[in-house]
């Protein structure tokens, strides 16, 4: 299919150097609270956010292109479609042991990370809120100044009332700030979005979403049937799998797409660094393929939460905020796109 790009340029205030854990900013909440966020401030910059769209009509170029949510790379946030401001770079934690998880979104939370990703079926969310509370008990963060994303597993969806308060009870919290859906299940995954439609009018849930949903066609079958706009798709998303057609699609419900895999995923990560074409864009800025790739993610519109247990690396990728890809660089990376998944789910 014929593709048009348009490169939609953010010019912004401020470039922000690293998330070291000794600098500070801060975010406005959807509250209205004022969150500390990890960053310095070191000089103006501008950002190029490319999106690819299909070439369709006109009107539905026009209609994709003004609905993408931006990227703020200033306060390293995106407004999702529920109003509720989102960090775009976070920690992920699937198939992470528990240990591993609590010290990896304790350490990503001292780093200066504030979204972490976690799922029931990885049996780590109790683990998760171990790590937040740790972080909250020692003064790191506060609950307001964090984003808390889990995923309903496809054998609750016949009972999401009961699914979301469990998760709410292994996170030892109030409110969540995304759920999504787990995986596309035609025959009662409506009836589950449903139970998460519910829980946002009852404030256990701020914004809901899905994951893994490939076509189109599916993507839009349960929009028409429920009244809530997804706010994140979260999908496998990486330089070989790029998902542009759907990132496009999504836009016009003003839904954000979100990368699992960021970086190939585990076993997998190593095709990727070795790809020509990403080390020699690290090597030009000084920085680990790992980086680039993540760096691409946010300028590219997708929000990544890479995953690791190794805390140099969980430092490593939140330093990509100390220098930006030129639209040549975005225009390799994107060119390397196979439309291939390392997963088979
Ligand atoms: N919705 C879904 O169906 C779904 C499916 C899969 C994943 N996810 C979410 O997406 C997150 C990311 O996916 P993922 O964790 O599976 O894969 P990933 O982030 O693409 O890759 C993780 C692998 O990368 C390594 N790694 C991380 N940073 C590195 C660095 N700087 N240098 C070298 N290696 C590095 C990790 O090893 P170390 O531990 O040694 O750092 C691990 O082996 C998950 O944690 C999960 O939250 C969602």
């Amino acid at each position: 299919m014929t593709k048009l790009k348009c490169i939609i340029t953010l010019v912004l205030c401020t470039a922000l150097a690293s998330c070291g854990a000794n600098d500070s900013g801060s975010v406005s909440t959807p509250d209205h609270t004022t969150a500390e966020v990890s960053a310095t401030a070191v000089t103006s910059a501008k950002t190029e956010v490319e999106v690819i769209f299909d070439e369709t009509t006109e009107s539905q170029q026009e209609t994709d292109n003004s609905g993408y949510p931006e990227f703020d790379f200033d306060t390293k946030t995106v407004t999702l479609n529920s109003g509720y401001e989102m960090p775009i770079l976070g920690i992920g934690c699937f198939s992470l042991s528990d240990e591993e998880a609590e010290n990896s979104v304790y350490w990503a939370l001292s780093d200066g990370y504030r979204l972490i990703d976690t799922a029931r079926i990885y049996g780590n969310e109790e683990a998760v809120g171990r790590g937040i509370q740790r972080a909250i008990d020692e003064g790191i963060v506060t609950r307001e100044e964090i984003f808390v994303t889990t995923k309903m597993w496809t054998s609750d969806y016949d009972d999401g009332e009961a699914a979301v308060q469990a998760s709410l009870d292994r996170l030892g919290l109030d409110y969540i700030d995304l759920m999504i859906l787990h995986h596309s299940q035609p025959e009662n995954d409506v009836q589950a979005y449903q139970a998460m439609e519910k829980a946002v009018s009852e404030g256990k849930l701020r914004s809901i979403g899905l994951s893994n949903y490939y076509e189109t066609e599916d993507f839009d079958r349960l929009v028409n049937a429920t009244s809530i706009k997804p706010a994140l798709l979260k999908n496998e998303t990486h330089p070989y799998h790029q998902s542009k057609e759907m990132q496009s699609h999504i836009a016009q419900y003003g839904t954000v797409l979100e990368s699992w895999f960021p970086l190939g995923g585990r076993g997998n990560t190593q095709t990727l660094f070795d790809d020509p074409t990403i080390p020699a864009i690290a090597e030009a800025h000084g920085k680990t393929s790992a980086q680039i790739i993540l760096r691409w993610r946010l300028q590219a519109g997708n929000i990544a939460i890479p995953g690791s247990s190794n805390p140099d690396h969980i430092q490593e990728n939140c330093e990509i905020f100390d220098f930006e890809l030129s639209a040549d660089e975005m225009t390799q990376l994107t060119a390397i796109d196979k439309n291939e998944r390392f997963a088979d789910y």
